[in-house]
């Protein structure tokens, strides 16, 4: 049985990273203080697709991760999931940048404690939003692959202060190694989904809003509905994750990512065609799009032995099934 930490284990990831190591029988202990416009779901309310209070060995303390960092120093973790973060959806990003930029605050603690307690493995969760912007204009957009970032070198400019701070994680990381020998791995998740994904986000509220919108011609989407980016069932993260954990050690980041560009318009039409119907998609451009392109390089990720399973198209007939339910 090992020892694992999970920081923002009730947010939409971390509930499913929570469910395997739960599965697996681990000892898991769940960080998450439950913040108010994040996608973090007390587990004494339930959580959607599974119930973690059945299992005798889930442990949750609701508190923010820098108090436990304060209170605990337990030296035998196996793997520390460092999952707590201001994320909220493209409004939270845009409207609120200072609240998210308490992500630096967040990691910053993360690694003093790292520093202290010399977990066997961290793993970080970074972004896509830390690729320079440059990369994923109209104009001159291509596939987003690892070394575009290079710490010590060139780094762009990323994402708003959410990029920023996840861009500063990964250096802490790379630092936390070099000075310290903290083992770590960091994942540039791009645009993950599943069916039990906060509303703020544009996989559910596309879903959601093409049902509703039964029969209508008219179907709407943020921005202008051209922006791209790279869709990823959350089972296929978790997947990449678990299969890639062991194989970096330096802090150095993958992609999970599919390699495919999908449009907000291409979204909402085919969930229109799962829900039955055919309407005209509008981009409601007064809303936030983010940046037009966003898609990741594969071929790190094929080399470390993951490969996307779930198609999207599959992952939008699930959704709505389980919306319809
Ligand atoms: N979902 C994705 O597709 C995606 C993409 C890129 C990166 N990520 C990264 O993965 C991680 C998880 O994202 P998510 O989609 O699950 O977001 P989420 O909002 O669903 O979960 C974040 C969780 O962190 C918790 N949290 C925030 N501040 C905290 C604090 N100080 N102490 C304890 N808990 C705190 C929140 O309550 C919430 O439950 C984040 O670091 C995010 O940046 C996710």
């Amino acid at each position: 049985m090992r020892k694992i930490l999970i920081t923002g284990a009730a947010g939409f990831v971390g509930r499913h990273i929570t469910r395997r190591f739960l599965d697996f029988s681990d000892e898991v202990h769940a960080v998450d203080s439950v913040v108010p416009y994040t996608g973090g779901i007390d587990p004494h309310d339930g959580w959607p697709l599974f119930d973690p209070r059945e299992y005798s060995n889930f442990n949750f303390y609701k508190e923010d991760c820098r108090g436990y960092f304060k209170r605990v120093n337990d030296d035998d973790f196996d793997y520390c999931f460092h999952l707590a973060a201001m994320v909220g959806g493209r409004l939270m990003i845009e409207n609120n940048p200072l609240a998210v930029a308490e992500d630096l605050a967040i990691d910053s603690g993360y690694w003093q404690w790292a520093a202290k307690t010399r977990p066997i493995k961290s793993v970080c969760f970074s972004s896509s939003a830390a690729y320079p912007i440059k990369f994923q204009r109209k104009k001159d957009y291509c596939l987003l692959s690892e070394e575009m970032i290079e710490i010590g070198g060139d780094i762009g400019m990323p994402d708003m202060s959410y990029g920023w701070a996840k861009l500063t994680h990964e250096y802490l990381a790379s630092l936390a190694y070099e000075k310290h020998g903290i083992k770590s791995v960091t994942y540039r998740p791009f645009s993950g989904y599943g069916e039990d994904q906060d509303d703020a986000y544009p996989f559910p509220s596309i879903c959601k809003r093409a049902m509703k919108n039964y029969g209508k011609p008219i179907l709407n989407v943020w921005g202008t509905g051209d922006q791209m980016r790279d869709f990823i069932h959350i089972e296929d993260c978790v997947d990449g994750i678990l299969k890639t954990v062991d194989k970096i050690d330096d802090g150095s980041a993958i992609n999970l990512s599919t390699g495919i560009y999908t449009s907000f318009k291409e979204f909402a039409k085919i969930a229109a065609e799962v829900c039955g119907y055919s309407p005209e998609v509008i981009g409601l451009s007064s809303k936030p799009a983010g940046v037009f392109a966003r898609a990741g390089d594969t071929e790190k990720q094929r080399k470390l032995g993951f490969a996307h399973q779930i198609e999207f198209q599959t992952g939008i007939e699930r959704a709505i099934e389980y919306y319809a339910k």
